[in-house]
């Protein structure tokens, strides 16, 4: 087992939660590092479904430690509601422990998360509503409320008025009311206080003597909020670095980047889509696939596999293996589409072929070494040409996707053991993968449970 972040490729809902669950079996330590409840990590073990929110998919091992990590949000009374759950389902949250940095969402970030939507009217990003852009808001404004914080009466109440008093024009309706709100969190404090502790020191202790951690990501790399489809992302570093930034672990304790990807692509909320099937091969995959919010219930939207994002994620996260997900659910699609490059203006960006940059007579490069211009050939942001994921929004919109057609499979696929026992096409079709992005499916999950993972 090696540490190792767990890392949507997409735009969430990939399979995080499966696959954090089932490696945790070698892990000592599962650690989330951003978001907070609008994540929804389904872990199915026999008859029991587990829908996660806040809590690490590692909770479902007895014996780890799960850490809710510093770079994450948290409504503490979700979270109580979570862990009474588990607890009925009997599972044990006693080795949860909780990072003193962590953030806080009240209930005041519920409410303005809504009205900002409202505000945003067709331009809305249909966030999942938990307060969750509004919370971290506060903790860039320097203003947002710790874990920590709430154990401090005083600075606990000076926080709290400031933020009220703050934001009173947005939340002077909801009839909201300080002194309740504050009375509420103190109650809860008391149940979370002996699990709150420096996480990041715990790990590095742990870490010296052996242990192994995985970080577990939410949300995906396309709704990172520097490296996603901005605006329509969320409020967190859902990207590998956010593992790092969000438990206090160095980079160089990362040993493995796993990559979590549906076989083909979901999306849920608003924004760009370039593969989106509006018809109904696009509504059998949500059908078969169940494709729909854990945390919302929205339908979510389905298209091919793409690629073009797929080696995005892989140059942002630094991808060492890929999981490939929900395999089972294009079986009966006879012939299955690739998204391998994108067209635009009628031009073919093709991540093989096209090869235009800079134009290096508006730059001065005298005193540059050939690497260096070499390497700013493909990345000029008002290039002509367009060999990469595109920078711009509204390139993006008005990209065409180009398929490479590969054939399906009609034989049910979801009780195969290994790599070898997979029809041909199944087989030529991770192979497919594995080509264009350079690196290797390690993982490749058949059905939701446990038994239903092959590992190469
Ligand atoms: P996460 O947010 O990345 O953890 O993903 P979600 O839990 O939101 O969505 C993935 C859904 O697919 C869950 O309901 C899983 O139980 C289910 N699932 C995971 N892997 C597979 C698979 O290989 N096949 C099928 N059919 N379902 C899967
Ligand atoms: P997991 O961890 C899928 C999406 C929302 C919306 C945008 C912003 O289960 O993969 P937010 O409430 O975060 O401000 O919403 O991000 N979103 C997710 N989509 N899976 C998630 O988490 C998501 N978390 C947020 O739908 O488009
Ligand atoms: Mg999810």
């Amino acid at each position: 087992m090696k540490n190792t972040v767990i890392v949507g490729a997409q735009w969430g809902d990939e399979g995080k939660g499966k696959i954090t669950d089932y490696l945790a079996e070698n892990a000592d330590i599962v650690a989330r590092y951003g978001g907070g409840s609008n994540a929804g990590h389904t872990v199915v073990i026999g008859n029991n479904t587990f829908k996660l929110h806040l809590i690490p998919s590692g909770i479902l091992h007895s014996g780890k430690i799960c850490i809710l990590g510093g770079g994450m949000v948290i409504d503490l009374e979700l979270l109580l509601q979570e862990m009474d759950n588990l607890e009925k389902k009997g599972v044990s949250t006693g080795n949860l422990r909780i990072s003193s940095n962590a953030h806080l969402i009240l209930p005041y970030h519920r409410v303005i998360d809504k009205i900002q939507e409202e505000r945003r009217g067709s331009a809305k990003i249909g966030t999942t509503g938990q307060g969750i852009g509004p919370a971290y808001v506060d903790k860039v404004a320097r203003s947002g409320i710790r874990v920590i914080d709430v154990f401090d009466e005083e600075v606990f109440d000076k926080k709290l008025r400031f933020n009220f008093e703050d934001k009173n024009l947005l939340i002077k309706d909801s009839g909201l009311i300080l002194e309740k709100i504050k009375s509420s969190v103190i109650k809860y404090a008391e149940r979370i206080k002996p699990l709150v502790c420096d996480t990041s020191l715990l790990i590095k202790e742990a870490m010296d003597k052996g242990a192994k951690v995985i970080m577990e990501g939410a949300q995906g790399t396309l709704l990172d909020l520097d490296f996603g489809t901005y605006p329509f992302v969320t409020s967190s570093n859902s990207t590998a670095g956010g593992a790092c930034t969000g438990l206090g672990i160095p980079p160089q304790k990362i040993e493995e980047v796993m990559g979590i990807t549906k076989a083909y692509t979901t999306r849920v909320g608003t924004g760009p889509f370039p593969t989106e099937l509006s018809d109904s091969t696009g509504e059998k995959i949500r059908q078969v696939g169940a494709e729909y919010g854990t945390t919302t219930g929205r339908q979510r939207r389905c298209g091919w596999l793409d690629l073009v994002i797929i080696k995005y994620s892989v140059r942002i996260n630094g991808i060492t293996g890929f999981a490939l997900m929900k395999l089972d659910v294009l079986t009966g699609i006879e012939k299955l589409n690739l998204c391998t490059s994108y067209e635009y203006n009628g031009s073919q960006i093709n991540y093989h072929a096209a090869r235009i940059g800079f134009c290096h007579s508006e730059r001065s490069e005298e005193s540059q070494p050939e690497i260096l211009r070499d390497a700013q050939d493909d990345c000029g942001a008002f290039d002509r040409k367009i060999k990469e994921f595109p920078q711009s929004l509204r390139i993006l919109e008005e990209c065409t996707p180009r398929y490479e057609e590969m054939d399906g499979w009609q034989e049910n696929i979801s009780e195969v053991k290994s790599f070898s026992l997979l029809l041909p096409a199944a087989r030529k079709y991770i192979t497919a993968i594995e080509d264009f992005t350079k690196v290797p499916v390690k993982i490749i999950s058949v059905g939701p449970e446990r038994n239903q993972t092959i590992v190469r």
